[in-house]
């Protein structure tokens, strides 16, 4: 399947960032929250970040206007029920992003893939709301979303090979690097950050100054 048009739930801070990405790449893209107003909010944010890179040189404003066009904003997922692709990025919130899993196998056609930008929830669970569990995959994008290069791609249990590789080949599209990633508590990257963190709080506690932390990490 050739993904065309990408719907992207949640405007926030990840959403926003991966809808950006989206329109950058030339991909037709609806951004949805829960309110119009939300979702508009987020289309700000966008049209923000992109004049920042007119003013730097990096895009011309004509190349903006182009993307900017293909982005629109709801409030409503059924306006997006003809997307292939769903990227969902709201809040890490099991329960909620269940909810939303069901809600969008309700609504998108058929053959549409549903991806999750979680963090650390288990993408089988998430799938596990829906009836196309086969369609269900994990794209974790890192913050900020326009400027981080990889995304971690991980299967579900029952994530197909088809729906695997065009995670993989969308994933180059939007110009980032993928990793393939197991559906183990926190996948790779958080799962190597964490203990540098809490390794970083334990030298504090001992006594190192922050700035030397700081300093050593650049080893
Ligand atoms: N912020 C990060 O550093 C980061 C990095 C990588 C991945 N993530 C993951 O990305 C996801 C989103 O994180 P964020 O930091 O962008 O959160 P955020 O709080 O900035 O944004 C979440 C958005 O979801 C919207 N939302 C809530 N319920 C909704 C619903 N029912 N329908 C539609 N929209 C709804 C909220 O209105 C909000 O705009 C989480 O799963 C998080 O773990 C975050």
């Amino acid at each position: 399947m050739k993904i065309k048009k990408i719907m992207v739930v949640g405007a926030g801070i990840m959403g926003s960032g991966i809808a950006q990405v989206c329109i950058e790449a030339g991909f037709d893209t609806l951004l949805v929250d829960m309110s119009d107003e939300i979702a508009k909010n987020g289309k700000e944010k966008i049209t923000h970040f992109l004049s920042r890179k007119v003013e730097k040189g990096k895009l011309t404003q004509i190349q903006v206007d182009e993307m900017l066009l293909k982005l629109s904003v709801s409030g409503k997922y059924e306006d997006g029920k003809d997307s292939d692709l769903v990227i969902e990025a709201v809040a890490e919130n099991i329960e909620l992003k269940k909810s939303i899993f069901k809600s969008l196998d309700e609504v998108c056609k058929p053959e549409t893939i549903l991806a999750t930008n979680t963090s650390t929830i288990s993408i089988t669970l998430i799938a596990a709301a829906t009836k196309r569990p086969d369609k269900v995959i994990g794209m974790h994008f890192f913050v900020p979303a326009p400027t981080m290069k990889l995304i971690e791609v991980i299967p579900g249990l029952l994530t197909n090979d088809e729906v695997k590789k065009i995670a993989w080949d969308i994933s180059i599209a939007l110009g980032k690097t993928p990793a393939m990633a197991q559906d183990t508590s926190a996948f790779i990257v958080n799962r190597l950050l964490v203990p540098m963190w809490n390794e970083a709080m334990f030298l504090v506690m001992e006594g190192t100054e922050p700035k030397d932390v700081w300093n050593g990490k650049a080893f």
